[in-house]
C-alpha cells in the first residue's frame, strides 16, 4: 500500500482553512480513500488547554513560551500522524509550522529561532495556501474573537507566510466561492494523491 499524503492547509484567521478541511476529507472519503483530520492548534491536550487558555486572554504568557507550546503541542502528534501515513492514510491538516513562524515572526521573535524547534517534524506533501487580503478577512464573522486577530498583526502575518511561501506551495485565492476553493483544493489533493500511488507502483515494477 502507498504511503498516505500529508495535505497541509494554511493561511490566516479567517481564510476559510477549517471550512475547506472539512469539505476535503468528507470528498476523500467519499471516493474510497482513508483520509483524516489533524489541527494545529490541537486543543484537546494538556498543551493544547494552555494554549486555548492564552488565545482566549484568559492566561498570559511569554511570545516565546507560546511558541514553544505551540511546536511542543505538534511533536506530541508526530509519531500518531506518522504511523497513519504510514497505515496509507491520507492526513488534512489544518495549520502547522509555517503558522507558528508566521505568527510568532510577526509579533516580532527573530525567524531563525523560531524555526529551530520545529525542525525534523514530518513534511507536508502538499501545501495549499489560502490567500486573503486581510480587509476581507476582517469583514468575516467572528474575526476579533482571539487574540491574535487584530489587522496590524493579520497583516504582518501574511508578510511572513509570503516570505516562508516556497515554489511549490499552491496558493488559494480565499476570496472565491466556498465551492469554487473547495474544487481547486480537490483537484490539487487527487493529484497528489495519484502521484503517490504511482510512485508506488513504479517502485514494485523496478
Ligand atoms: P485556529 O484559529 O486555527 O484554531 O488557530 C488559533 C490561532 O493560533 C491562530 O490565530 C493562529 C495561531 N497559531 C500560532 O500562533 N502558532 C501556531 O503554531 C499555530 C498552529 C497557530
Ligand atoms: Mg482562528
Amino acid at each position: 500500500m502507498a504511503r498516505g499524503r500529508f495535505i497541509l492547509l494554511e493561511g490566516c484567521d479567517r481564510a476559510g482553512k477549517s471550512t475547506q478541511c472539512a469539505m476535503l476529507v468528507k470528498a476523500l472519503q467519499e471516493r474510497g480513500h482513508s483520509v483524516e483530520l489533524c489541527k494545529f492548534p490541537e486543543r484537546t491536550t494538556t498543551i493544547g488547554q494552555m494554549i486555548h487558555a492564552y488565545l482566549t486572554n484568559s492566561k498570559e504568557l511569554d511570545d516565546k513560551a507560546i511558541h514553544l507550546l505551540f511546536s511542543a503541542n505538534r511533536w506530541e502528534a508526530m509519531q500518531a500522524m506518522k504511523r497513519k501515513l504510514e497505515q496509507g492514510t491520507h492526513l488534512v491538516v489544518d495549520r502547522y509550522a509555517y503558522s507558528g513562524v508566521a505568527f510568532s515572526t510577526a509579533k516580532g521573535l527573530d525567524l531563525k529561532w523560531c524555526m529551530n524547534p520545529d525542525k525534523g517534524l514530518v513534511r507536508p506533501d502538499l501545501t495549499l495556501f489560502l490567500d486573503l487580503p486581510t480587509a476581507e478577512a476582517e469583514r468575516r464573522g467572528g474575526f476579533g474573537e482571539e487574540r491574535y486577530e487584530k489587522r496590524e498583526l493579520q497583516e504582518k502575518v501574511r508578510e511572513v507566510f509570503l516570505r516562508l511561501k516556497a515554489k511549490e506551495w499552491v496558493v488559494v485565492d480565499a476570496r472565491k466561492s466556498i465551492e469554487a476553493m473547495h474544487q481547486e483544493i480537490l483537484n490539487e489533493a487527487e493529484q497528489k494523491i495519484r502521484e503517490g500511488e504511482q510512485a508506488k507502483e513504479d517502485a514494485l515494477l523496478e
